[in-house]
């Protein structure tokens, strides 16, 4: 998701927000200087975790304890593309907690690693429809409940994790874009005002699509102004040239985000502040984003200008 600020126009503390807030920001010169906007990058992965994720990874186990829903030596069990799992990794492994992680079989192979690395128990699963039993966050909500002193953290659905929003939105200053890959309903829904749901495709970006609206956005969706569709080939360029041209090494749901920033640039005028995050690094996706054959197999070859195919240097 694309915002150009952060805080709550429903009261929520800043206070206990504040490394998000003072997160490093980075200037994208050459987007700038072509858009005529500032165009800024929250360097989220820069995180101990390596996402923007560890901050939803703390929050939800912060709740959880404060909740009660989890006592020492206990263990948390939750559903993620990956990026969640990592931060919650760390976090239990500082407080002493079990991990236990149930991610889509879909995923890159580095998360699943860097997941049982960290100590975490991954179960990677097949990758079926949210409405399934089957779905990974089904089977992380039925582990949980099959052993004492655990706790599902729900990530999607809990509104511990929601992310304060800019000041200035309530005062009209703001405004808040949704950036939305092929294979996600959040665009036709924002689009159609609620109305719609619809899903066509599926994205190389893993984990930010949506198959639904989650009880963490759907009372957030009113402070959103505009969405934006990113088609992959977009997405691919924009890796490739935030490594070229801004020395950034970033995966797919940053790209996103910055190809959506440039359009809210182009939309809106020059002269303006724009802020995207730039979720977490290429490092875990590596293996498929660089690959030649893996970008041949998802048809994304001519996506990658000629000048920059130098940096598909894997098989
Ligand atoms: C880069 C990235 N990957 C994945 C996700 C989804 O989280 P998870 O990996 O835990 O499913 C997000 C959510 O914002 C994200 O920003």
């Amino acid at each position: 998701m694309l915002r150009t600020g952060i805080t709550s126009v429903s009261k929520r503390s800043y206070t206990t927000f504040k490394p998000l807030i003072s997160a490093a920001k980075i200037r994208l010169n050459k987007l700038s200087e072509e858009t005529g906007s500032n165009i800024y990058g929250k360097a989220e992965f820069m995180n101990p975790g390596g996402s923007v994720k560890d901050r939803a990874a703390l929050y939800v186990v912060k709740d959880a304890e404060e909740k009660g829903l989890i006592k020492p030596g206990g263990t948390v069990v939750e559903g993620t593309a990956g990026n969640t799992g990592i931060g919650l990794a760390h976090v239990c492994r500082a407080k002493g907690y079990k991990c236990i992680i149930y991610m889509p079989n879909t995923q890159s192979q580095e998360k699943i690693d860097l997941l049982r690395m960290l100590g975490a128990e991954v179960y990677p699963v097949p990758a079926v429809a949210f409405d399934d039993p089957q779905n990974y966050n089904h089977q992380a909500a039925r582990h949980a409940k099959s052993i004492e002193n655990a706790v599902w953290t729900n990530q999607f659905d809990n509104r511990s994790m929601a992310l304060p929003v800019p000041q200035e939105k309530s005062q009209g200053k703001t405004q808040i874009f949704l950036a939305d890959p092929p294979g996600s309903v959040l665009y036709s829904y924002f689009k159609s005002g609620g109305k719609l749901t619809e899903r066509s495709g599926s994205s190389i970006t893993e984990g930010i699509g949506q198959g639904r609206v989650t009880d963490n956005l759907k009372p957030d969706i009113e402070l959103i102004d505009d969405a934006l569709h990113i088609p992959d080939e977009d997405s691919l360029e924009m890796i490739y040239r935030l490594l070229d041209e801004e020395g950034i090494y970033v995966g797919a749901s940053s790209a996103l985000n910055v190809v959506a920033a440039v359009k809210m640039a182009q939309q809106l005028g020059p002269g303006k502040n724009i802020v995207t995050i730039l979720c977490d690094g290429a490092y875990r996706y590596q293996s498929r984003l660089f690959s030649k054959k893996w970008i041949e197999s998802k048809g994304l070859t001519n996506a990658i200008p000629e000048h920059l195919k130098k940096y598909a240097t894997l098989d």
